[in-house]
């Protein structure tokens, strides 16, 4: 064992160096010291690290590594709620259920990501910018899902240019319409029927980003989407972030058809991890 220290910073920069990559040694920041080796599903810690900056390896890896174009997305879904199970007040109001420790998590999932989606409900109601502001790293591609074209034009996602935003909306797909402005707002036009009241398929969307080259793809909310994509078995982690408040009624985190056996319950493989001001259960539903 050498005798540096990795600590968060420095195992986030790590971490940010192991993007897309696989079958590799990286040394650590601004030296030629082994870090960290990365072996197809696993990684080896090759340094003495805080136990912070391995929950992060432990954490954000496994994101981290290459998805082939042939193989299907990687999808992560988040939701930061409160002990409840409550993702906003019941007039939207979400700012902010989750601490400082929890939002910083949640910009680290962009920066992985090539792709940040959202429901239109959230859009409206939060106007995002989902762009990493907290720690280092590069802007996900956004992704709205807007059939109905509800979200003001005048929002940050359109308007302040800091990174592509792509705008699903009604009507049919036309595969290679288009390519991803560098930061300007791309109309796809793939939701169907404007006046249908039922949810598309989000297989469709992932197979959409994917023409796009989007394969790593972070859905960051709300509930709504969150769901749709649970339910449809698309989520190969889900990132719940529970903080210690009690809203006592509100928006829910999921909303899944009923069942009458717990037998029928989803019961992923799950850590957990204390952020700090929030916990996290990293659920994984991937084999
Ligand atoms: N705490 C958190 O982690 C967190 C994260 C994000 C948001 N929020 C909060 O959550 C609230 C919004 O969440 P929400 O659950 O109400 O809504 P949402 O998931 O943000 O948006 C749902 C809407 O997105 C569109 N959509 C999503 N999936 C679709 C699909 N498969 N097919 C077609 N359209 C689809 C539909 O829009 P149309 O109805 O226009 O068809 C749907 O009604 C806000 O209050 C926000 O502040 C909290």
């Amino acid at each position: 064992m050498a005798e540096q220290h990795l600590d968060t910073d420095l195992a986030w920069q790590l971490v940010l160096d192991a993007v897309n990559r696989s079958n590799v040694t990286l040394p650590l920041p601004g030296s030629q010291e082994p870090a960290i080796k990365l072996n197809g599903r696993g990684w080896q810690l090759l340094n003495d690290a805080t136990r912070d900056a391995r929950d992060l390896f432990e954490l954000f890896l496994p994101l981290c590594r290459p998805v082939s174009e042939g193989a299907g997305p990687r999808v992560i879904g988040q939701l930061g709620q409160s002990l409840d199970g409550r993702i906003a007040t019941v007039t939207g109001c979400s700012r902010f259920i989750n601490g400082d420790d929890g939002i910083t998590h949640l910009h680290r999932i962009r920066a992985v990501s090539d792709a940040v989606v959202v429901g239109a409900g959230t859009a409206v109601t939060d106007n995002p910018r989902l762009t990493v502001r907290r720690v280092a790293g590069r802007n996900p591609v956004r992704v709205v899902i807007d059939r109905r074209r509800r979200v003001p034009d005048s929002h940050h996602l359109f308007t302040d240019g800091q990174a592509p935003t792509l705008r699903l909306v009604a009507g049919d797909y036309h595969k290679g319409a288009g390519e991803i402005p560098v930061k300007g707002v791309l109309e796809i036009p793939c939701l169907g029927d404007a006046d249908s009241n039922q949810p598309v398929d989000p297989r469709l969307i992932l197979s959409v980003l994917n023409d796009f080259g989007l394969r790593k793809v972070f859905i960051e909310g709300g509930g709504v989407t969150v769901s749709g994509f649970l339910k449809a078995g698309l989520l190969d982690r889900l990132h719940v972030m529970v903080a210690p408040m009690i809203i006592g009624s509100g928006r829910p985190a999921f909303s899944l058809p009923e069942i009458d056996l717990l037998d029928d319950a989803l019961r992923p493989r799950a850590k957990l991890v204390n952020l700090g001001t929030d916990m996290l259960f990293d659920l994984d539903f991937s084999d």
